[in-house]
């Protein structure tokens, strides 16, 4: 008998497998050294500016529009992002090996993944309730793009994260990069 195809992903089943990915990527710095240490706290930084913007830019605004109190649950995670995205961009400029790094990357860690907790929760239930399946597999499209404009790639040679660091630059600047290329994705669907 025929295998049914796999259903597409929408745009919540990317957001919640990277949301275990971040977790993951939390603990492998965590427990890393030299090197490898700076090679996975730059995938997590890569991993966390695409998502964070992903959600930002495509997945809060539907959630404001179209969930139970929507202003008040999409502001409060917009806080909470602001607030990552500036911790994550101390930690950056701090540096792996700076003797504060683990304390302020175990705090930035737990605030993260309280946020996504809460997006689980609170948010993309409601989503899968009120969107269309077929809308949020569209959706997907902004994760999609994001992750092209920042790829997150193994280190499989040391000598290549500081080389991926100076191409992607500090967390700020790719965010940038990515919120403009998830924008453009979202004025091609309007034009089409
Ligand atoms: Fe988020
Ligand atoms: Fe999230």
């Amino acid at each position: 008998m025929a295998k049914a195809p796999a259903r597409q992903k929408d745009v919540v089943d990317l957001l919640v497998e990277q949301h275990k990915e971040i977790k993951e990527l939390f603990t492998r710095v965590a427990n890393a050294r030299g090197m490898q240490k700076r090679a996975l706290f730059d995938n997590l930084v890569r991993l966390l500016a695409v998502h964070e913007t992903a959600e930002e830019e495509v997945v809060h605004p539907m959630a404001r529009r179209e969930i139970a109190n929507g202003d008040r649950v999409v502001n409060a995670r917009l806080r909470e992002e602001g607030r990552a995205k500036r911790d994550l961009a101390e930690l950056y400029d701090l540096g792996v090996d700076h003797v504060d790094f683990d304390k302020k990357l175990a705090a930035l860690s737990e605030s993260v993944i309280e946020h996504a907790d809460r997006e689980e929760k609170e948010e993309f239930p409601q989503l899968r309730r009120r969107i269309s399946a077929d809308q949020l597999r569209k959706m997907a499209g902004a994760v999609r793009t994001a992750q092209a404009a920042a790829p997150t790639r193994p280190h499989p040679m040391i000598g290549e994260s500081a080389m991926a660091n100076l191409l992607a630059g500090p967390p700020l600047a790719m965010i940038d990069r990515i919120q403009d290329a998830v924008r453009g994705w979202r004025e091609s669907g309007r034009r089409r």
